[in-house]
C-alpha cells in the first residue's frame, strides 16, 4: 500500500531561557494510504510537538529539520501559502486543548463553515448544510440552535466533537487527532473514538491518533508507534502488541497496565526519570539510564532492528524472546478497558 505520510528524521528543538530544548530527535513513521497508525508515549515524550511541526504550526522559537512527506511533497519546504492550502482542508488536526483553538468571539457554525469557505470548496449555503449535517453526525443534539452557540457555552466533550467536525469538514486525506478524548468520561470517550473510526473508514483518511493510552491505540490503529525521549524506539502492528512486544520500555508500560481483575496493589513503574530535553542529550541509548537490562554497548547510541514486517525496534538487546509467545516472559496483563492510561 502506498503511504499517505512519511516522516523522515524530524528533528525539533526549542530555545528557551534554559537552553536548547530537544523535543524531537529524529522521529520515523509511515502512514499507509487510509490506514490508521497511533503514537503512544509517556507525557513529555514529544508527540504533540511533532504532529504541530506537520501542520507547521510551531512556535518561532522551535528549529525544526528533517523532510515530512505528504503527497509526493515535502511539507517542510512549502511556503507559507502553500500551507495554508493544505492546513484544513488536506491535512487536519484535532488539538489536545479545543478551547485554545477555537475562537471565543465567533459561533461554532462561522468556525465549521470556515474550512469551506477559506478553501472555496462550497457557497455559504452548501458550508452551512454540511456544518449542520456533521454537527449531528458527531452526536450534538439541536444542530439548529447549537449552530449559532458560541465555544463557551459548549462542555468539553461537546468541542470535542465540534473539533472533531471542524477537522472533517473539508473531507481530508489526513487526520491527526491528538488526544481528542482527553479529560472525557470512558463512556463519551468509547462514543468519541467509534465515532473516529467510522468516519476514518468512510472517508478513507489515513489517521494518525496521538494518545497516553495503550488499550486505545490498539483497538483504533492498525500499527502502533511507541516514543520516547523524542524518538520512535518501536514500531509494531497492532495486534502484536501484547504477544511480540520487544523494547524494554515497551515492556514496562505493558507492566504497568493495572488489571481489572488484579490485586489493589501500588502500580509498577519504570524506575528513573525521563531524559532531561534540555541541553545536551546523553550518547548512548537514551532509555539506558532507566533499562534493567542494560548492557556496556547501550552506552553507544542503539541500531534500528527489524524484527518482522512492521516491527522495528531501536534496542542494542531488543528481547526478541517475547515474538510468538503469546504468554512472554513477563505476566503480561490483557489489554485494559479504554482509560487505562500510561
Ligand atoms: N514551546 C515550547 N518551548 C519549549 N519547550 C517546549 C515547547 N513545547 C513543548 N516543549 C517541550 O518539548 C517536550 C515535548 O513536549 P510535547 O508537548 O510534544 O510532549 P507530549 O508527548 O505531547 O506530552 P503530553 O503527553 O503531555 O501531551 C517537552 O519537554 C516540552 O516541555
Ligand atoms: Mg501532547
Amino acid at each position: 500500500m502506498s503511504a499517505v505520510l512519511r516522516i523522515d528524521d524530524l528533528r525539533v528543538q526549542f530555545r528557551s531561557d534554559q537552553g536548547l530544548v530537544h523535543a524531537v530527535n529524529g522521529l520515523n513513521l509511515e502512514l499507509p494510504a487510509g490506514g490508521a497508525i497511533a503514537i503512544v508515549g509517556e507525557s513529555g515524550s514529544g508527540k504533540s510537538t511533532a504532529m504541530t511541526a506537520l501542520m507547521r504550526l510551531l512556535p518561532r522559537t522551535a528549529r525544526v529539520s528533517g523532510r515530512i512527506w505528504f503527497d509526493g511533497q515535502d511539507l517542510l519546504a512549502l511556503s507559507e501559502r502553500q500551507m495554508r492550502k493544505l492546513r484544513g482542508h488536506q491535512v487536519s488536526m484535532v488539538f489536545q486543548n479545543p478551547m485554545a483553538y477555537l475562537n471565543p468571539t465567533k459561533t461554532i457554525g462561522q468556525q465549521l463553515m470556515e474550512p469551506l469557505l477559506y478553501h472555496h470548496l462550497a457557497t455559504p449555503r452548501q458550508a452551512r448544510w454540511r456544518a449542520l449535517e456533521f454537527l449531528e453526525r458527531v452526536g450534538i443534539a439541536d444542530a439548529e440552535s447549537r449552530f449559532k452557540g458560541y465555544p463557551f457555552e459548549f462542555s468539553g466533550g461537546m468541542l470535542q466533537r465540534v473539533m472533531i467536525a471542524m477537522a472533517l469538514m473539508a473531507g481530508p486525506k489526513l487526520l491527526i487527532a491528538d488526544e481528542p478524548t482527553t479529560a472525557l468520561d470512558v463512556t463519551v470517550q468509547a462514543e468519541i473514538l467509534a465515532l473516529l473510526k467510522e468516519l476514518q473508514a468512510e472517508h478513507g483518511m489515513g489517521m494518525i491518533l496521538v494518545t497516553h493510552d495503550l488499550a486505545v491505540a490498539a483497538q483504533m490503529a492498525d500499527e502502533i508507534y511507541v516514543m520516547y525521549a523524542g524518538l520512535v524506539v518501536e514500531h509494531l502492528p497492532a495486534g502484536s502488541l501484547m504477544s511480540a512486544h520487544a523494547h524494554p520500555y515497551l515492556h514496562g508500560l505493558l507492566r504497568s497496565i493495572p488489571r481489572i481483575d488484579g490485586p489493589r496493589e501500588k502500580l509498577p513503574f519504570i524506575a528513573g526519570n525521563p531524559v532531561n530535553p534540555v541541553g545536551a542529550l546523553p550518547q548512548g541509548c537514551l532509555f539506558a539510564s532507566r533499562c534493567s537490562q542494560r548492557r556496556p554497548e547501550c552506552n553507544q547510541r542503539p541500531p534500528t532492528v527489524r524484527l518482522d514486517n512492521n516491527h522495528e525496534v531501536v534496542c542494542w538487546l531488543p528481547d526478541i524472546g517475547v515474538e510468538g509467545d503469546k504468554s512472554g516472559p513477563f505476566d503480561v496483563p490483557t489489554v485494559g478497558p479504554a482509560g487505562t492510561r500510561l
